[in-house]
């Protein structure tokens, strides 16, 4: 059986993956942060997104959705403008010029140097609403967890691809201007940004706890 992008799907997935291997991709997986120049074709960011929307999501509604910034030109508008909200809640944070300097450049640089920026965003619109405010608080988190698998299947997938990538959460910090400097959707609320690239570097993994410290079997 194929889906629609040519890719086999088999119900039974045992016969599709072999676990030892998966379970190796998914520990290789880094953060990566530093890039080579190389553009990464359309197509290629296309599959990426394409497995991203194979997430899980509650009721099925898919409240993820994608900014996707190849141009340098639109990366730097949304660097500029990130960058002065930043610079001012460094100030508030009473950090030295040199300190405030430093960090907004690098946050700044990082954007502009990453060969593909990705703002992931949610859309309340297809979700329930609720008239008490705890319902609808847990609605809201349904529709960030979910768009945060689709977050997690998007690194998975570059990753899959020989593509570098890291989550980046300033969107969280700054919504207001990440949607206004991308002109996005009033719905479209900017949650996290990832940066993709063929790695420059491939950094050691970091370490885990052990299981012992955060499970509780019974
Ligand atoms: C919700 C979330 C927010 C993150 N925010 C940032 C960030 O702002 N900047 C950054 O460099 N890395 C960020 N990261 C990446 C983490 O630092 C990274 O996943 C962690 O150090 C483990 O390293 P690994 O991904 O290589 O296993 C974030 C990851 C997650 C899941």
């Amino acid at each position: 059986m194929r889906d629609k992008n040519g890719l086999s799907i088999k119900l039974n997935q045992s016969t599709l993956i072999n676990t030892t291997d998966l379970h190796t991709f998914l520990r290789t997986r880094r953060s990566i942060r530093r890039f080579k120049a190389d553009p990464v074709p359309d197509s290629v960011i296309e599959q990426i997104l394409t497995t991203a929307t194979y997430a899980p999501s509650a009721h099925h509604r898919q409240p993820w959705r994608f900014a996707v910034l190849t141009d340098l030109s639109t990366k730097t508008k949304l660097a500029d403008a990130m960058a002065v909200e930043f610079q001012r809640d460094l100030e508030a944070d009473s950090l030295s010029p040199e300190e405030i300097e430093k960090k907004v450049a690098n946050s700044r640089n990082r954007i502009t140097g990453a060969p593909v920026v990705i703002i992931l965003c949610i859309d309340m619109i297809e979700m329930d609403t609720y008239p008490d405010a705890q319902r609808q608080k847990a609605e809201y988190i349904m529709a960030t967890q979910s768009a945060a698998n689709a977050g997690m299947q998007l690194l998975l997938a570059a990753h899959a691809e020989g593509l570098g990538s890291v989550w980046v959460c300033s969107p969280l910090f700054a919504p207001n201007v990440v949607q206004q400097a991308l002109e996005l959707s009033e719905t479209w609320e900017p949650q996290a940004m990832y940066f993709l690239g063929y790695p420059a570097d491939i950094p050691q993994p970091r370490e885990r706890k052990p299981l012992e410290e955060i499970i509780k079997f019974f």
